[in-house]
């Protein structure tokens, strides 16, 4: 039998209405525009609307992935969505959640947690199925309703972050050209509480004391986080690169995830890259954890910066700690 591929065949996001910038964060807590900009990069985020969940946010992004792969919904024989900021915290699933806004039913969906590296995560999930024969056309989607996990008193977490969602295709391919050339994937759960929502799960559940302690938002150990984040996005670059022979100048994009612009500069001098192949978009958005890439992804393509064939380097880092990293031929059925 003939092998089959994965290919990396469109892209969508949805960015909500509402701007939130530095200057705005000044007026709620004890912040500058100076510091975020200087520490940080990020100068405005979007936050969602109070009644627009994270599979609102997702759908949206998933119907233009799935019209720009020039596919029906029907076409879809399985939804996978990453995300920290789910719908629901236990269940039903924020896949089976968009799933139903699509219109899509008796079809695979479920959620993967791997944070800030969920897109990364869902993508070589969706090669593994597509390669093993278990779907031809897979949606991926990362998305995140942060607003609702971040704890708006702590200035130290609540400048970092902001909501949005990007989508993909992942179609089938006997086109070995068009493949998706190689993912990495990994986690070391020793880190388990440098970045962690403490309350509301099985470990801390829902109670006064736990509101109280505002144990149900995001806490983050940032300084430690950023030394470990640096460091292990540039050495799983360099193995994912060495391990399929690539060298950078091959790289059209390098995408890394959107948490600090001080981190993806660090990590692109690391690889020796050209500016003009580094996408930069955490000025913009903020850290959209699961959301980043496949935004940034989406802008250059709308943009009409990226072109068929162009090659893309992922590179994420988040919670857990995860990381991943991916080697991806933009493969649109033209
Ligand atoms: N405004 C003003 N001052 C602030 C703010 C703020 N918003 N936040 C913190 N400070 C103060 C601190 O209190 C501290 O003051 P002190 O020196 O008087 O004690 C000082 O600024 C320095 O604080 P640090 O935490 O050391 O600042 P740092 O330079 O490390 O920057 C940051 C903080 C931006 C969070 C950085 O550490 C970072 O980006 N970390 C990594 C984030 C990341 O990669 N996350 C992974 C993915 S996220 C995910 O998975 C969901």
């Amino acid at each position: 039998m003939n092998k089959v591929y994965a290919a990396f065949r469109s892209v969508g996001s949805y960015i909500p209405k509402n701007i939130l910038t530095n200057e705005d964060l000044e007026k709620m807590v004890d912040t500058s525009d100076e510091w975020i900009t200087k520490r940080t990069g990020i100068k405005t985020r979007y936050i969602a609307d109070k009644d627009e969940s994270t599979s609102d946010l997702g759908a949206k992004a998933a119907k233009k992935a799935i019209k720009r792969a020039s596919l029906k919904i029907d076409d879809i024989d399985m939804i996978i969505c990453a995300t920290i900021s789910p719908d629901y915290l236990c269940m039903p699933s924020t896949a089976c959640m968009i799933a139903k806004k699509l219109g899509i039913s008796n079809r695979p969906s479920f959620d993967i947690s791997a944070a800030c590296s969920g897109f990364i995560y869902a993508l070589a999930m969706a090669k593994s199925f597509i390669e093993s024969r278990m779907a031809k056309n897979v949606l991926i989607i990362g998305s995140e309703k942060l607003s609702a996990i971040v704890d708006w008193s702590d200035r130290s977490t609540c400048v970092l972050f902001g909501d949005g969602a990007g989508a993909a295709v992942v179609g089938a391919t006997k086109n070995r050209d068009e493949a998706i050339i190689d993912i990495n994937i990994s986690a070391d759960g020793n880190y388990y509480d440098y970045l962690i929502t403490p309350g509301c799960g099985s470990s801390k559940p829902c109670s006064e004391e736990s509101l109280k302690e505002h144990a149900c938002y995001i806490k983050m150990k940032g300084n430690e986080t950023f030394k470990v984040a640096v460091k292990t996005l540039t050495t799983d670059v360099k193995k994912l690169l060495q391990k399929n022979d690539i060298d950078t100048k091959r790289v059209d994009y390098f995408i890394p995830h959107q948490a600090n612009y001080r981190i993806l500069s660090a990590v692109s001098q690391a690889l020796k890259l050209k500016e003009s192949q580094v996408v930069v978009t955490v000025s913009k958005y903020g850290n959209t954890s699961s959301a980043s890439i496949p935004m940034a992804i989406n802008d250059l393509y709308e943009e009409g910066k990226l072109k068929p064939n162009d090659l893309m380097l992922l590179d994420a880092f988040g919670g857990g700690f995860t990381w991943g990293s991916a080697l991806v031929p933009f493969s649109p059925l033209i």
